[in-house]
């Protein structure tokens, strides 16, 4: 269990990479931890596009405007339209997919490596760029783009616990404000 706790609080975003290329090894445990996530009715809407060559790496930062990072790995994790539910219930394969995006992050730490989460979807001009490098077909859709590497920097492990963030019972209770009379004042409910 703590072991659980630690590996979450030492993931960090890592953004400098050396170039030491990841084994194989290492990429299948970090798909195998992708794919051991939870996903609505176990419906496993995803697809993954792993990319090691250097030519469509590159291709990849040049559309990224905010990830444009030297990593020797990217994962590409997509949602398979054709894998979700109908209806309204089809917006869970974002969460599903973020799901196992958020594994693969955490089986990275666990294995000693860095990785960054770069959001793709619902930026229309980052879904088209990704998909058109990556020669995904329109029921695939990129979620993130998970940039993998040996880490040239390192960052302290951390919380942002905020005990204002977390609302017992009901959002704005008596117990609330009792214990923090601002928060009670600041709402725009006016609380009870
Ligand atoms: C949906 C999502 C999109 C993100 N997109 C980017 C991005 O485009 N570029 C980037 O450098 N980091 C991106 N990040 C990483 C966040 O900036 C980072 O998680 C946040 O600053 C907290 O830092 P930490 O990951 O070290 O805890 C993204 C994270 C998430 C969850």
């Amino acid at each position: 269990m703590s072991d659980i706790l630690t590996h979450i609080k030492a993931r960090r975003s890592i953004r400098k990479f050396t170039d030491q290329p990841i084994e194989e090894g290492a990429i299948t445990a970090l798909l195998e931890a992708a794919m051991a996530a939870p996903s609505a009715s176990n419906r496993q809407p995803w697809e993954f596009v792993v990319v090691t060559d250097a030519d469509l790496l590159g291709r990849l930062r040049a559309r990224l405007v905010l990830g444009r990072y030297r990593a020797p790995l990217a994962v590409c994790v997509c949602g398979n339209l054709h894998r979700t539910w109908p209806g309204s219930a089809q917006s869970f394969w974002v969460q599903d997919c973020s799901a196992a995006a958020q594994n693969i992050l955490l089986a990275s730490t666990g294995l000693g490596l860095g990785s960054v989460w770069v959001g793709v979807h619902p930026v229309r001009l980052f879904v088209r760029g990704v998909a058109d490098v990556l020669n995904l077909p329109a029921h695939l859709v990129p979620l993130a783009l998970i940039w993998v590497g040996h880490p040239a920097e390192g960052k302290p492990p951390r919380t942002q616990y905020d005990r204002r963030r977390v609302h017992w019972q009901r959002y704005g209770s008596a117990q609330e404000k009792l214990e923090d009379p601002d928060q009670g004042l600041s709402s725009a409910g006016g609380g009870l």
